[in-house]
């Protein structure tokens, strides 16, 4: 089993955050041990290491083509995964037993770059859609139940969009559409939240504004938030703790007030860290 930090908190005002030292001291909820995958002959990731805390904002950096989105996969049962061993919440990820994939997938809640929205449906549809992955939450008319509905409107005006309750979601700007996408992660009342490049769609303003959103989450709901980023102030800006893959292999993992780009140039082959320009 692994255990969370209780925050004590019911409502913003009284959240009471956790010190690095107590969330270093509560048990991983992802811990990833020699992880190789391959294609073929190519070698996608190499003897890859990984633990995430609960309450802790994590940005995985790596120039394309280095292995975050598969590193992502592979905590989700997506990818091939050819040696070593991957713990997300208490599930053994290449070892699991029937039925066991799909409660996996229900406990990690996923961001994506083009926010995966259905687009012709409302605002609150695609919120209420993130719990679907929970048997039996919608009765014998199709409808939602109340209960949920509750919760989703709760979510949104967490996220701060609750007026757009009732829009297509295609007629929410590019910010707005990824706070959708984190209400209905938060739907499924995750215990890791994964996402992949979540701002890369998103001007620096916006971007900004999202990631301090999923780093609020992370530690209001003491749950690990991993981001891929391939804009470094972004990620020196706004996480915890950074872990860099290099064809392959994970050559940084240190806390983020200990890096900076200097020491983050080491992840790309042309020694030139990327910057807002990418
Ligand atoms: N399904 C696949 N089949 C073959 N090669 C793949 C597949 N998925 C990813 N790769 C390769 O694995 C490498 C890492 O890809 P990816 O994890 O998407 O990197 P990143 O997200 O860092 O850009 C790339 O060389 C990519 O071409
Ligand atoms: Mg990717």
């Amino acid at each position: 089993m692994t255990a969370a930090i209780s925050t004590g908190a019911s409502s913003p005002d009284r959240v009471i955050l956790p010190s690095p030292a107590e969330i270093r001291r509560s048990l991983p909820l992802v811990t990833v041990r020699g992880l190789r995958v391959a294609y073929d002959e190519h070698v996608v990731l190499d003897g890859v290491d990984l633990d995430l805390f609960p309450g802790e904002m994590v940005a995985l950096l790596g120039a394309s083509g280095s292995g975050k989105s598969t590193l992502m996969k592979s905590l989700t049962g997506f990818a091939d995964i050819a040696g070593g061993s991957v713990r997300v919440a208490g599930h053994d990820v290449t070892n699991l037993a029937s039925g066991e994939l799909r409660t996996l997938r229900s406990e990690v809640g996923q961001i994506f770059q083009q926010f995966n929205l259905i687009s012709r449906m409302s605002v609150l549809t695609n919120v209420l859609t993130g719990g679907l992955h929970n048997a039996g939450r919608i009765n014998i008319a199709g409808s939602f139940s109340s209960a949920d509905r509750q919760r989703a409107m709760h979510l949104l005006e967490r996220v701060g969009i609750v007026d757009k309750a009732k829009a297509p979601a295609r007629s929410l700007s590019g910010g707005q559409q990824q706070r959708v996408a984190i209400a209905r992660a938060l739907m499924q009342r995750p215990r890791v939240i994964l996402a992949d490049e979540p701002v890369a769609s998103l001007d620096p303003k916006l971007a900004s504004s999202v990631l301090d959103l999923l780093r609020e989450i992370a530690t209001e709901d003491s749950i690990p938030v991993l981001v891929s980023l391939h804009v470094l102030p972004l990620a020196l800006k706004h996480s915890d703790r950074i872990v860099g893959l290099r064809h392959g292999q994970m050559l940084v993992s240190a806390p983020t007030p200990d890096l900076d780009a200097d020491a983050l140039a080491v992840l790309y082959d042309d020694g030139e860290a990327p910057d807002e320009n990418h």
